[in-house]
């Protein structure tokens, strides 16, 4: 059957996957990227597809009302997936305000665009939300989020996520959009942007430079390959249930020090490097405000209602992150622009 879907913020990190993914797997589907190409999007993500002839690419901001209107009075859109969102916690920490703006009010935009352009006729339609653990704020040692589990968001990012997912509940509950969410934990693999832990620690490592651990490194994350949340994705879209909520994660806690000691081996191996010497370059710094704890996620309802569960094991997905981070070094010197220096030199000094 044939579908218009429009997915945001597809030249993203996540959203280059789930467009990569669906353009592959569902020829009979056109897909529809908007992205605002800001400093997360880069449409290198995606140019192994970008001939394809069921995929197109619009440049535009989901802030941008009469735009947003006007998108949908020129497309059939059968379904939208949201992931276009500004995503990293400390540039939510020293500048909120865009996360207020894209996260809340660009996803009313899209909601209420959806919504007068479905009215009356919105059966067959799907608004596809995608969100994360951190809603759920922090666990202590024990315990995981369930769908269940009250929000108690703690940062500005995390903040206007949940904010997010309030509106897209409100929209279904109000006026009957049909609506689903899932809220994954933290993902890694290609096209990362190199701010986020993982494209961090290798970029550093390849550059010689330290490795920036806050506080002791002892908080944990549960993580997941990229290309395990696109099927988790597909799966949500074509048999989750309206109205519904599905935690998806990869039942795989490390602590950060953990982890970052495993990069270190890993790119140790691959540089051909006497293993302890990346090691070297851990330093402790200042730790973030409001640091979370622990995030891990129960997966159980998404794996026994609908049948998805991780498939890539944590060694093989970090391998192959690493070597694609050393093959691709044309993509990651052209994203570490001078904008992102600058922003690397407030952050870190
Ligand atoms: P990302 O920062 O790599 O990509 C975000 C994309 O959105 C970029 O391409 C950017 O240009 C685009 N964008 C930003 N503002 C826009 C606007 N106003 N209009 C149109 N496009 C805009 O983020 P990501 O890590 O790929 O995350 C994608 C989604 O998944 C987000 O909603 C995020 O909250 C969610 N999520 C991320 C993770 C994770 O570990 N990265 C985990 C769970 C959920
Ligand atoms: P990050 O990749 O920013 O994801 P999130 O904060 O959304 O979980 O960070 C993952 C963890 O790594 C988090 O506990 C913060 C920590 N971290 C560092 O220790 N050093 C760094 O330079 C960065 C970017 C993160």
């Amino acid at each position: 059957m044939l579908k218009n879907i429009l997915i945001t913020g597809g030249a993203g990190f996540i959203g280059s996957h789930v467009v990569r993914h669906f353009v592959f797997n569902y020829p009979d589907y056109r897909v529809i990227n908007l992205d605002k190409l800001t400093y997360a999007g880069n449409l290198k993500n995606v140019t192994d597809i970008e001939s394809d002839s069921n995929y197109s690419f619009i440049k535009g901001d989901i802030n941008d009302v009469k735009f947003i209107r006007e998108l949908f009075d020129s497309y059939p859109f059968d379904a939208v997936i949201h992931l276009a969102a500004e995503s990293h916690v400390d540039r939510s920490i020293s500048g909120p305000m865009e996360f207020i703006k894209t996260n809340i009010t660009g996803t009313v935009n899209l909601l209420d665009a959806a919504k007068n352009s479905w009215a009356g006729n919105n059966k067959s339609k799907l608004f596809y939300h995608i969100s994360t653990d951190e809603v759920y704020g922090s666990l202590g040692r024990e315990g995981l989020f369930s769908e269940k589990t009250a929000y108690d968001p703690r940062s500005p990012y995390s903040a206007s996520k949940a904010s997010s997912d309030h509106m897209v509940r409100a929209w279904h509950h109000t006026y009957g959009l049909p609506v689903v969410i899932s809220n994954c934990s933290n993902n890694y693999g290609p096209n990362q942007f190199p701010e986020k832990l993982v494209p961090l620690v290798i970029n550093n490592i390849r550059n010689g430079k330290n490795i920036p651990v806050y506080g002791r490194g002892e908080n944990i994350r549960d993580w997941l390959y990229v290309e395990d949340h696109a099927r988790a994705i597909d799966t949500v879209f074509h048999k989750g249930r309206i109205g519904e909520t599905y935690n998806v994660g990869g039942n795989n806690e490390w602590k950060n020090i953990d982890l970052i000691k495993m990069l270190c081996g890993i790119m140790d191996k691959k540089l051909g490097r006497r293993q302890g010497t990346s090691e070297k370059l851990i330093t402790f710094v200042k730790d973030r405000a409001g640091h979370d704890l622990r995030y891990a996620i129960d997966s159980s309802k998404i794996t026994s209602e609908l049948g998805w569960r991780p498939s890539v094991s944590f060694e093989s997905g970090l391998e192959r992150t690493v070597s694609w981070y050393l093959e691709n070094k044309v993509w990651l010197n052209e994203v570490l622009s001078g904008k992102y220096k600058s922003y690397y030199r407030e952050q870190y000094g």
